[in-house]
């Protein structure tokens, strides 16, 4: 891997307290940093560079998923931080800026390889970009790239905007936009279960597959983020990105080779298939929901109108659920449901794949007249990781009863890497397969466009659901309409 220097804007924030620095902090123990590496940490803080590494140094001990009580090893990784004063929108800083990158690339006999990586607010996005390329730190000798995270625009128009703006000073290849659920070690393995096995490659089209179902639940409501969260929903804060991108990795088709643009390209072709809706359409195909008061395991919890910094009047989506088509030979008549939201039962990402199932009348003699159960192949991506399969066996000791059964396989929680790890380890070597295309943000933004405008105006309904409840009967009865139920 190449020695560089990794710039990271927003280095006092939340997001590189809990992920960014345990992250590289993992990478170090499994010895996947680069033989020479130099962190220039940027924030507004007054922290000294040694008040600096004892923040880095207690995150650590909080947040990463592994730590070793050393002082001396924790300080070899610690030395290669160092901490800069930097207000990240006013140009003149960036000179002082360029000049310790400079310093530091001699110092360590670095190439002039430079990350920057910027883990703050999106309103400074366009404003950092633009001063990293006024300022000459983005003309290196070396390679230049950008990590950019979360929200990439508010709307199709603004990521349109952002877009162009980034693209004056970096190239598409050189553009990592984290999506941190394709970081996530179980979407990473879908390619995987479904090419690298034959049997279910051959079954994953709509000739076998009965729907597609796609939840991630979570149990924590607002949070802190009222702010945020009450201008974004889960239609911004899930739907176009998370929810979408676990789309296009289940649909994706088979790749001519698994590298970063064979993959890239095939999830952008179900993208462009994925039909629109009109805006007088979307509440036919889209439920939409707001947590009442209610109870999770045990304990009482509020509305999210009482939250605060939360308007009483407030007609944010803390909950969406979707019915999406596929218009390409392999997915036609194959309905996707999505479904997110806030202060659901249970804190659960997962693809349920349930398939056709031609025989179930098959056994009714037999089985006290019930229908035999589909076969479902069942992704957990979080928190808890592995697969299952559904089958229907004889119950060798209840009178040889068609029963489904499960066939399963899970990884150890602790050995596997966070989603951070993952994406950061590939953005240093350059591998962009498991960030999101611009293309692909571009035509998400396009499919949630209508939706957006729907909520806007109030033209669907926004139905209440009690916390801890898996969101409003209205999303149960989008699959009953077609003859399914959500797989809980
Ligand atoms: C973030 C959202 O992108 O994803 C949060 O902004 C959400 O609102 C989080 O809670 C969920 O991520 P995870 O990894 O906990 O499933």
């Amino acid at each position: 891997m190449d020695s560089m220097t990794f710039v990271l804007f927003g280095a006092t924030g939340d997001l590189a307290k809990r992920k960014i620095f345990p992250a590289l902090y993992n990478l170090y123990l499994d010895h996947k940093l680069p033989e020479s590496f130099s962190v220039i940490a940027l924030g507004r803080k007054p922290y000294s560079n040694d008040e600096f590494q004892t923040h880095v140094e207690e995150a650590l001990k909080t947040f990463s998923r592994r730590f070793i009580d050393d002082h001396v090893q924790v300080a070899d990784f610690i030395k290669t931080i160092r901490y800069h004063i930097l207000d990240a929108t006013n140009v003149e800083g960036y000179q002082g800026l360029l000049e310790l990158v400079q310093q530091r690339e001699k110092e360590f006999n670095l190439p002039e390889n430079r990350l920057f990586y910027l883990s703050v607010g999106p309103e400074f996005f366009d404003v950092i970009t633009l001063n990293i390329k006024e300022s000459g730190l983005a003309n290196t000798k070396g390679w230049k790239r950008l990590i950019i995270e979360k929200p990439f625009g508010h709307d199709l128009q603004s990521a349109q905007d952002l877009n162009e703006k980034l693209s004056k000073a970096f190239d598409e290849n050189e553009v990592y936009r984290i999506d941190h659920y394709l970081g996530k070690p179980m979407v990473q393995n879908i390619e995987a279960l479904e090419f690298a096995n034959p049997i279910l490659q051959t079954l994953w089209n709509n000739e076998y597959i009965a729907n597609v179902q796609i939840t991630a639940s979570e149990t924590v409501g607002v949070e802190e983020r009222a702010r945020y969260y009450d201008t974004s929903g889960a239609i911004r804060d899930m739907v176009q990105n998370h929810m979408l991108q676990m789309l296009m990795v289940t649909a994706m088709h088979l790749p001519k080779r698994i590298s970063a643009k064979d993959i890239r390209y095939e999830k952008r072709k179900i993208m462009e298939s994925l039909r629109l809706l009109e805006k007088g359409e979307v509440g036919l195909q889209v439920i939409r929901g707001q947590y009442a008061a209610g109870e999770i395991k045990g304990e009482a919890v509020i509305g999210y109108k009482e939250e605060p910094g939360i308007e009483e009047t407030s007609t944010n989506d803390t909950f969406v659920a979707a019915r999406l088509w596929i218009d390409d030979s392999f997915w036609s008549g194959v309905p996707f449901y999505i479904r997110t939201g806030k202060r659901m039962k249970e804190k659960s990402t997962r693809i349920i794949i349930e398939f056709k199932n031609p025989l179930k009348d098959l056994f009714l003699n037999q089985n006290h007249n019930e229908e035999t159960a589909p076969n479902l192949f069942i992704i957990e991506i979080g928190p808890n990781t592995g697969v299952s399969l559904q089958l229907n066996s004889k119950n060798l000791v209840n009178e040889g009863k068609v029963e489904p059964v499960r066939v399963e396989f899970s990884a150890d929680q602790k050995e596997v890497p966070e989603a951070y790890e993952l994406l950061i380890f590939d953005a240093l070597r350059g591998d962009s397969t498991y960030f999101a295309h611009w293309r692909e943000v571009e035509l998400s933004w396009r499919w949630v466009q209508p939706l957006l405008e729907a909520f806007e105006e109030n033209s669907i309904p926004l139905h209440s659901y009690p916390s801890g409840s898996m969101g409003p009967d209205a999303s149960h009865q989008l699959l009953e309409e077609d003859g399914f139920v959500w797989w809980d």
